[in-house]
């Protein structure tokens, strides 16, 4: 079954053709980064705008890349939940008109489903249940994958997401937008045990995390030294909130597994690329003998593929929607559309 997928659920716009949910036919993204760059951060007015100029020729693309004609399309599946609401209703209107024209069924892919998903492309013997721990830009979750499309919220953040604490903080330390990567880069340089940042936990719910008090130290940290006329140590600081980072991510995933009992970790989201975390995840699993996937970086990041693949089972599991489908900025990953 070949199904088109889309995505653009924020600064990428991006289609894929997508076999049986483990085969990429084709993956075409078209980044926004470098605009909103500028702005220090996404601004969803202009996010809106591109998507609308580059989502047409992106489709043409992808099926050429796939060696598709559109009548070999059997299905369209797309993001319609959760995102910046103008950039989810543009990929979400043009999936409308893509299935209405050809005839074909309609399938919502919650985003960070989709995340999640990314590893059946990666790990073709992966298969539910097992444990995601899903970090972007705007979400941060621990979620028991019981099924394809049987999922449950363990723990989350209850401010910022762990990619956004990384973006504001990279900021003040004069990092371009967006601040994962450059932040991963300095952090490299150094071996940190220079600066102490807090720690946070969550009274009666040991699984949620909350990433803002980190933020503002960093924050604080920065604008004290430029008031007094201080160098930071900006590769030590780095290494310092990186490890914070992952001293309140790693810790709760794996008493997220040794509570629920599952030996597989699967992670997901753009912050799954970072190499410090990554480095102490895959630790950890092997302290606790747990079998880790950590998804290669090209797809940890947004791109359509990770919905065409989720779209597969979501179709399988008979969640089509009509021409009423809504787009929704925030909606739960248990609930269906
Ligand atoms: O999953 P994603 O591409 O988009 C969302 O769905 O949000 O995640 C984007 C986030 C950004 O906050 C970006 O700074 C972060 O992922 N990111 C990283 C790294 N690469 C990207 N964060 C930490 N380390 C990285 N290497």
């Amino acid at each position: 079954m070949k199904i088109l997928a889309f995505e653009s659920s924020c600064d990428e716009t991006a289609v894929a053709v997508v076999e049986d949910g483990r085969h990429v036919l084709s993956d075409a993204i078209a980044s926004q980064v470098d605009l909103h760059a500028l702005y220090g951060g996404v601004v969803p007015e202009i996010a809106s705008r591109k998507h609308v100029e580059a989502i047409a020729a992106l489709t043409e693309q992808a099926l050429a890349g796939a060696g598709c004609t559109r009548s070999d399309i059997d299905a369209v599946a797309v993001t319609y939940a959760p995102g910046l609401i103008g950039a989810v209703l543009v990929g979400l209107s043009f999936a409308k008109s893509a299935a209405f024209s050809l005839g074909v069924p309609l399938i919502p892919v919650h985003h960070i489903r989709g995340h999640i998903a990314a590893n059946y492309l990666a790990f073709p013997e992966l298969e539910p249940p097992f444990l995601a721990l899903a970090i972007s830009g705007g979400n941060t979750l621990i979620i028991d994958v019981r099924d394809y499309t049987d999922m449950v919220i363990l723990g989350g953040t209850r401010d910022d997401a762990a990619g956004e604490c990384f973006d504001k903080s990279a900021r003040v330390l004069g990092l371009p937008y967006p601040g994962g990567k450059p932040m991963d880069d300095l952090a490299q340089q150094s071996q940190g045990g220079v600066y102490r940042l807090p720690s946070s936990h969550v009274d009666g719910a040991p699984l949620d995390m909350s990433f803002s008090g980190l933020k503002t130290a960093v924050v604080n940290l920065a604008h004290h030294a430029q008031q007094v006329g201080e160098e930071l140590d900006r590769a030590a600081l780095a290494r310092d909130f990186t490890n914070a980072v992952s001293d309140i991510l790693v810790p709760r995933v794996m008493e997220a597994a040794r509570q629920t009992g599952r030996t597989r970790i699967a992670a997901a989201g753009g912050v799954a690329a970072n190499s410090i975390i990554r480095a102490n995840l895959r630790e950890a699993c092997a302290r606790e003998n747990r079998t880790l996937y950590l998804p290669p970086l090209r797809l940890c990041g947004d791109n359509g593929a990770m919905i065409g693949a989720q779209g597969y089972y979501e179709y399988l599991a008979g969640h089509t929607a009509g021409m009423e489908l809504n787009a929704y900025a925030t909606r739960d990953i248990g609930e269906q559309a």
